[in-house]
């Protein structure tokens, strides 16, 4: 059944039930699933009034934890079951733990979490709190975290479910199936998101290749990925020592998928740029005030670097655009109060609270 004729019919069973036969799992590996993927792809037609394109928003912020991390997690974890494997563990600006945890706990494991100690957007942490994982804050940035789950993972005691285990690239690949699948069979001309430790253009650049087999299209789009202007290793060439951006998502200095993110770009005649944080959060509120959709501020990086690209006259007139929207805003509501003021309270009578309304 295509994923459209299982959504009609209610019968969506996740990613590993989806895409099994695309997904390099062992034989016989459980199907571990929260029903992630399936997300919506959604018209966002006054930003592409403004960029003079076609642009639709891949909701990842829908999946179960609230991120695209679902997506690979499930597949990473459903490996791990079929390895024998008790514990995972990773790093993570916040996301990956959240998902980490919560597939752990559906598939009986224990996880552990290393985190950069106050980085973490509240709503993650807490995800990763309730699932029961053990989180541990390191006085250090995510990079520094990544170092020590890499080591700790050598052990063989447990697995590593960063996007450096291949299975979980191979699960966030699917997303350009759906994406295909949802344009009527046909690729975009052009494909933003956001880039951190950069598993995820490396993922969805692995999709839209094997799409060419699996759909039979005849292209695949450009790959345009925004990286926060202090944060920014790929785009200046060199790590960074010590990242700084309010997308904590992304504040990442030494990014593991590297040269997937360099083969991204390049094989797809794309770009790889920096949008600055003020850049960051106009589209943050672009987005949620215009089309409606509240994603986390490290998301709408992908939509920053889609508005600059217009303005330097860089869209193509009319193209297809699709936007990752990588994660959900609810993720980090503290973002939006040190945004927008919260308004004061008036007395519970009608005479003080029409005014505040203008009426
Ligand atoms: N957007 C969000 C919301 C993320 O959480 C991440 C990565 C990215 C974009 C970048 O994706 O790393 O594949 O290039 N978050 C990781 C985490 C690092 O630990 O949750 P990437």
């Amino acid at each position: 059944m295509t994923m459209d004729a299982l959504r009609r019919s209610g019968a969506w069973g996740g990613v590993v039930e989806a895409f099994r036969e695309r997904l390099a799992l062992p034989a016989g590996a459980p199907t571990i699933t929260l029903l992630e993927g399936n997300t919506p792809l959604i018209p966002a037609p006054t930003i592409g009034d403004r960029v003079g394109a076609d642009v639709h928003l891949k909701f990842e912020g829908m999946n179960p934890t609230g991120s695209f991390k679902d997506r690979g997690m499930c597949v990473a974890v459903s490996g791990a079951v079929a390895s024998g494997s008790k514990v995972i563990v990773c790093a993570s600006t916040g996301n990956t733990s959240a998902s980490a945890a919560a597939y752990a706990a559906r598939a009986g494991l224990r996880c552990g979490v290393v985190i950069p100690e106050g980085q973490i957007a509240l709503g993650k942490l807490a995800q990763a709190l309730i699932h029961g994982a053990s989180v541990i804050p390191v006085e250090g940035n995510f990079d520094d975290a990544l170092g020590i789950v890499r080591e700790l993972a050598e052990t063989g005691e447990a697995t590593l479910v960063n996007s450096v285990n291949p299975l979980r690239i191979e699960g966030q690949k699917t997303v350009a199936f759906e994406v295909v699948e949802q344009l009527g069979g046909v690729p975009p001309d052009i494909h933003c998101l956001p880039v951190g430790n950069a598993g995820n253009i490396t993922a969805a650049w692995l999709g839209y290749t094997e799409a060419l087999e699996v759909y039979g299209v005849d292209r695949r789009p450009a790959m345009w990925g925004a990286q926060a202007a202090g944060a920014a290793p790929i785009v200046r060439g060199e790590r960074v020592e010590r990242p700084q951006t309010i997308a904590t998502a992304i504040r990442i200095g030494n990014p593991a998928s590297w040269d997937g993110a360099v083969a991204a770009r390049d094989s797809s005649g794309g770009t790889i740029e920096a949008v600055t944080d003020a850049e960051i959060l106009d589209a943050y509120r672009l987005l949620a005030s215009v089309e409606g959709v509240f994603c986390e501020p490290a998301s709408a990086a992908g939509v920053a670097l889609l508005l600059n690209k217009a303005a330097a006259g860089e869209v193509p007139p009319g193209a297809t655009v699709v936007v990752t929207l990588t994660g959900h805003g609810l993720k980090d509501p503290d973002r939006v109060v040190q945004e927008i003021e919260l308004p004061a309270s008036v007395r519970a009578e009608l005479d003080a609270v029409a005014p505040r309304l203008g009426l």
